[in-house]
């Protein structure tokens, strides 16, 4: 009789124990035993950043998150563009993605996405030499006005001369991934077609990311186990991994033996990928210096393309289609953008180019507006290498994780101002007409400090030249009762798509 009591005190004094230990200074939520505030979240995960916004506003913008014991799911939780400033410029040594991102983050292999230090500077380095080629920046005006010429535009009258429903989400992520393979493997999928293809890479790679996003939503162990045993996500992971790897090492073995078969001269006329950079730049002159002797094998130039296809594929898709659906319940910012095109823009049909859409200041502004209020990747994780505090004065240990909402942040009062909910592209112009700006730590969509994102003017042009050249030949009508609601993924996509109607526009 007295042994369940004895049982029971003991287990009392444990869990008490362990609450006290566990007690923290500054909690968001709730801290519950055993399962730490882990309940909340999950209630909330079906509206998880708007949950984020309000919990975080609640609590002055910073807070601790503690997850189930032993999960090794603590967090400190932040939206204050200070601390945001502190560990993205200012102390930017101290706060590593680390290796714990690195094992979630698994199919990213040791590409720039996931590596630190050294590793990372040096994908950085010849990413950044593959950008600044001045035959890129035409190559991706070619291969973009070619895209939305010969293959939205006939699918776009299509479906509006059938009276059919467009996913318009749909078709950006087919336009994005056509883009994105070609600058990255020099071959075109032709995912954009009238048959819509299923294609199992890019279904691939969809698959690799949503198992990325459910890692973060169990712990360590778990996931761990679940990989260990082959079951669930984890047994989807591990084939998708596969037919996307087995897809970049043919890549890779064609760009091998095309450069190989090429004279220098040659080599210089053919169309300017990042395999073919990666190959060509490993014994480059300077660039063979920073280097420090390390060797392009398969295993590099894989992590180099998976990186790359993964960071400028989705973000395209989610800030147009976000875009769309804000200008579908926003009539008025739909007028001013075709003004803006008319008025530079008169009697001209043709899809405009890189220089030519720099005119397009209202749109500019509308895009940011877009990309402030839903941000293609909503939140990012850094860890801590040192003991530190953070400007908003919340202790920092050696190890500790750090989550920023980027979400949050395009949401939050203190650097938007009171209307920071409301979607105004005017925020960004000033009364003389210029683009006003706002400091990278604030207006974080594409990242801050030597970290920004490296494809930033290649997906503005890339969306401008794409939203321009739909505004101006076509109307879209959002299907009734559509609900939009962000998907469960580390990108921000649209749940259900984006149906709409399409019309042509008459001759502006
Ligand atoms: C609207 C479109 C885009 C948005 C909002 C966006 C946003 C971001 C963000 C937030 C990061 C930092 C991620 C992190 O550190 O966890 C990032 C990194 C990066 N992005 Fe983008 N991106 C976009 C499009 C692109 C495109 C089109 C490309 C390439 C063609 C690209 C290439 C990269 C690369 C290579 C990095 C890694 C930079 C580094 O860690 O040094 N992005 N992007």
């Amino acid at each position: 009789m007295a042994l369940p009591i004895y049982a029971a005190i003991f287990l009392f004094s444990i869990l008490y124990m362990f609450n006290r230990r566990r007690s923290c200074k500054n909690p968001i939520l709730r801290d519950y035993p055993v399962v730490g505030m882990l309940p909340p979240v999950l209630l909330n995960l079906w509206r998880i950043h708007d949950y984020v916004t309000e919990v975080l506003k609640r609590n002055g913008g910073t807070g601790e998150f503690q997850g189930p014991w032993f999960s090794k799911m603590d967090y400190l939780v932040t939206c204050n563009s200070q601390n945001v400033q502190h560990m993205l410029l200012k102390n930017f040594d101290n706060y590593v993605k680390g290796p714990v991102f690195r094992q979630i983050f698994e199919p990213f292999g040791d590409g720039v996405v996931v590596a630190d230090a050294e590793a990372w500077k040096y994908y950085r380095t010849h990413i950044q030499f593959f950008i600044k080629q001045r035959r890129h920046e035409a190559f991706i005006e070619q291969i973009v006005q070619n895209k939305v010429q010969a293959c939205l535009f006939p699918m776009l009258d299509h479906v509006q001369e059938h009276g059919k429903v467009a996913d318009l989400q749909d078709l950006f992520r087919r336009f994005s991934f056509d883009n994105i393979c070609s600058i990255v493997a020099g071959r075109d999928p032709m995912c954009l077609s009238m048959d819509f293809p299923e294609v199992v890479i890019e279904r691939a790679l969809n698959e690799c990311e949503e198992a990325v996003f459910c890692r973060h939503k169990v712990p360590m162990t778990v996931w761990k186990v679940k990989k260990w045993l082959q079951i669930g996500q984890e047994k989807t992971m591990t084939k998708a991994c596969k037919t996307v790897d087995e897809f970049i090492y043919s890549c890779i073995a064609s760009k091998r033996e095309e450069l190989r078969k090429c004279s220098k001269e040659e080599t210089d006329k053919l169309p300017f990928d990042l395999i073919s950079s990666l190959i060509t730049s490993e014994n480059c002159g300077t660039m063979a210096d920073k280097g420090k002797g390390r060797v392009h094998n398969d295993k590099f130039l894989r992590d180099g393309a998976f990186n790359y296809l993964v960071a400028g594929r989705q973000g395209i898709t989610s800030g147009l289609t976000w875009f769309f659906w804000l200008l579908s319940i926003h009539p008025l910012v739909e007028a001013k953008i075709v003004e803006e095109i008319k008025v530079n823009f008169p009697n001209d049909d043709r899809v405009l180019g890189m220089e030519e859409v720099k005119k397009l200041v209202y749109l500019h502004g509308a895009l940011y507006e877009t990309l402030r209020l839903f941000p293609p990747v909503p939140f990012e994780r850094k860890q801590a290498i040192k003991a530190d505090t953070l400007p908003s004065g919340h202790r920092v240990h050696p190890n500790t994780m750090i989550i920023f909402s980027l979400y949050a942040m395009g949401r939050s009062e203190e650097i938007w101002g009171k209307d920071c909910l409301e979607f105004k592209p005017e925020r960004w112009i000033s009364n003389k007409g210029e683009f006003v700006y706002v400091p990278s730590y604030k207006f974080i969509p594409f990242n801050a400090g030597p970290r920004t994102c490296l494809g930033k003017d290649s997906a503005m042009v890339q969306m401008k030249i794409l939203a321009s050249a739909i505004l101006r030949n076509y109307r879209f009508q959002v299907m009734e009762g559509h609900v939009a609601t962000p998907s469960h993924s580390i990108i921000l996509l649209m749940k259900n798509g984006l149906k709409a109607k399409i019309t042509k526009r008459e001759s502006i």
